[in-house]
């Protein structure tokens, strides 16, 4: 196995301090484990533009607004680090909490507004949770690049604004999300669903397709909403959260609809217990 697999900050922090004396440039991809096909495209990406690839295994607690939640979360360590190195990651930072704690925080920044729409409205404290954990990484870390992915399409915004606050020599890249070929976007959350619920979640791509064709007949947010109570009739085993609207790059919901304007659409629906995400770029 040739990737290094890195415990604690010190060797992390003298390993990277070696590296970028030599000219090396840091591309860094932070998950939560459980790794998929997803999570690899990242590395791939950062690959592109990077010399070096650091990736973190960290389920963060503290963004769990459900203890349940947490500790259903999978945890599939050893796989993990096996998909790491066959994807030729180079170094993979596996914290324990004592050793995230131990990493000083921001004194201020502000994120009230990411608690007010979509995920945020949903999971009190969730954002909150990302930024330190996401902060701490960078901190300690440096990278020149950091990519993350456009499933989480709040929390690239957050990353952007945090960067841009405090990490002004890391570029952010955000990459596309990873389907399965029905659609699905791929999540470590997937592999709690039954058959059943596979196909039942499917609603959730078609839906965001439909509106993709739909959204130009519309001219103002009222149609919107319009559209989508006619849809929530027909949905079976699917306990719909949000469905929102935004402007793309924006959380609150679109103001204006129209040829002009770059729409994004968000959704999150529970099915069979299991919470499932997702957004598409309409226009
Ligand atoms: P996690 O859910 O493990 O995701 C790690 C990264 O993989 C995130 O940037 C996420 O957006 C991306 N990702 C997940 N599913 C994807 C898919 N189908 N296609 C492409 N990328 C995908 O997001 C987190 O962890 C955490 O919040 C973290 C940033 C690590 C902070 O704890």
């Amino acid at each position: 196995m040739n990737i290094q697999v890195v415990l604690t900050i010190d060797e992390l922090s003298s390993t990277l301090s070696v590296l970028k004396s030599k000219g090396k440039t840091i591309g860094f991809v932070p998950t939560m484990g459980a790794l998929h096909e997803g999570h690899i495209s990242l590395i791939n990406k950062a690959k592109l533009v990077a010399s070096v690839v650091v990736s973190s295994i960290y389920v963060n607690k503290s963004q769990f607004n459900e203890s349940s939640d947490f500790d259903n979360y999978p945890r599939t360590l050893d796989q993990d680090i096996a998909k790491l190195n066959e994807a030729d990651c180079n170094i993979v930072f596996v914290p324990s909490q004592q050793e995230m704690d131990a990493i000083p925080l921001y004194d201020s920044f502000d994120i009230s507004e990411f608690d007010l729409y979509m995920e945020g409205k949903h999971r009190p404290g969730h954002f909150n949770g990302v930024a330190n954990v996401v902060y701490r990484f960078l901190n300690i870390i440096q990278p020149d690049f950091a990519v993350f992915g456009e499933k989480d399409y709040m929390q690239c915004v957050l990353i952007k604004k945090l960067a841009t606050t405090f990490f002004e020599n890391t570029e952010i890249i955000i990459a596309v999300t990873k389907r399965e070929k029905n659609g699905l976007a791929m999540s470590s959350r997937n592999t709690r669903l039954s058959p059943k619920s596979i196909t039942n979640s499917l609603v959730l791509s078609q839906l965001m397709n439909q509106l993709k064709k739909d959204v130009s007949s519309f001219s103002d947010y009222a149609d919107f909403k319009k559209w989508k109570s006619d849809i929530k009739t027909g949905l079976t085993g699917v306990e719909m959260e949000y469905f929102e609207l935004v402007e793309n790059g924006m959380i609150k919901p679109a103001e204006k609809i129209n040829d002009k304007v770059s729409l994004r659409c968000c959704i999150c629906a529970k099915v069979e217990g299991v919470r499932l995400i997702d957004n598409m770029l309409l226009n």
